[in-house]
């Protein structure tokens, strides 16, 4: 059975009116997880900024929710276009998501951009940029929602694996995700009132455009392959699991949390 039948075929996770939002929904983990928690019985909405990947990824999910037994057919999926370093844009998202569905139950805060350079090099214009998606993006993803968001819903916010150890390239890409993974717990403090649950999710190395655009070659996937415990490298599928697990009734005994999806590369030695 692949994947794709697999999920299919198991029973909804989540009731026909619970809609899910996916920041950088149209690609790599965010692609994946849009793809799960449609396959699990939500509505969901994608966001980025390029157009044509949106409309791809819309279009196969449209595909996917026809395809599915569940009603409602590609009304089940929205695409719309923003920045979310832009609080203007994430205003414009939250209205489409209003107009269209008239609340949210799932946030998956996801929309990040790696930067890896050395200390040194650093420029303001990439601190503003890495801290503007992966921090600010981030928070003032979840500050929009809210007002959207029903009580008792789930945020999930994308971190990083990278905050187990030090990479020497990562000074500012893992600063910004530990400033948002640190948002996870402060916000399921902030949130509590509401029975709104947040955690963050900590993928490793997961094979996706962004690391195939990074400067991680061969050799280096090779060494990071023989040092996890599962011998693999990531795939998007892996974390979209556990961020439907997150969002879910399963976890709702689980908030303030990192749940790490590495393999065992930071937890155990091989
Ligand atoms: N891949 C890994 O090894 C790994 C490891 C740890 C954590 N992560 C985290 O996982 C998340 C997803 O990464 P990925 O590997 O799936 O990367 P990816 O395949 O490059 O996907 C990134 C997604 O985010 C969107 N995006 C980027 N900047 C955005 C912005 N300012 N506004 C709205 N959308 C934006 C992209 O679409 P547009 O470019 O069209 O906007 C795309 O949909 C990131 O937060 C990343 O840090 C990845």
């Amino acid at each position: 059975m692949t994947t794709r039948n697999r999920q299919n075929a198991r029973t909804a996770r989540f009731g026909a009116d619970t809609v899910a939002l996916v920041t950088g929904g149209t690609s790599g983990v965010g692609l994946a997880a849009a793809r799960r928690l449609l396959a699990d019985g939500a509505r969901v909405v994608v966001c980025g900024r390029d157009a044509r990947r949106l409309d791809t990824a819309v279009a196969e999910l449209a595909q996917q929710a026809e395809a599915a037994a569940a009603g409602g057919g590609a009304d089940r999926v929205l695409g719309v276009r923003g920045d979310t370093a832009s609080v203007a844009d994430l205003d414009a998202v939250m209205r489409a998501v209003r107009d269209r569905f008239g609340h949210l139950d799932i946030v998956f805060a996801n929309a990040g951009v790696y930067a890896a350079a050395p200390f040194e090099e650093i420029t303001e214009d990439d601190f503003d940029r890495a801290v503007g998606v992966n921090f600010k993006g981030v928070f003032f993803t979840v500050q929009r929602a809210l007002p959207l968001l029903r009580d008792g819903g789930s945020v999930v916010i994308n971190a990083s694996s990278l905050l187990q150890r030090g990479r020497a390239d990562a000074t500012l890409h893992s600063a910004t995700k530990a400033a948002a993974h640190n948002l996870a717990r402060t916000l399921a403090a902030a949130l509590a009132g509401r029975r709104v649950r947040v955690n963050s999710v900590s993928p490793g190395y997961v094979e996706t455009p962004m690391l195939a655009g990074s400067d991680i070659g061969d050799a280096q996937a090779a060494d990071l392959r023989s040092q996890t415990a599962a011998g693999r490298l990531g795939r998007p599928e892996d974390i979209a699991d556990a961020v439907a697990f997150l969002a879910s009734e399963e976890a709702s005994y689980v908030t303030g949390q990192d749940l790490v999806v590495d393999g065992g590369l930071h937890g155990c030695a091989v």
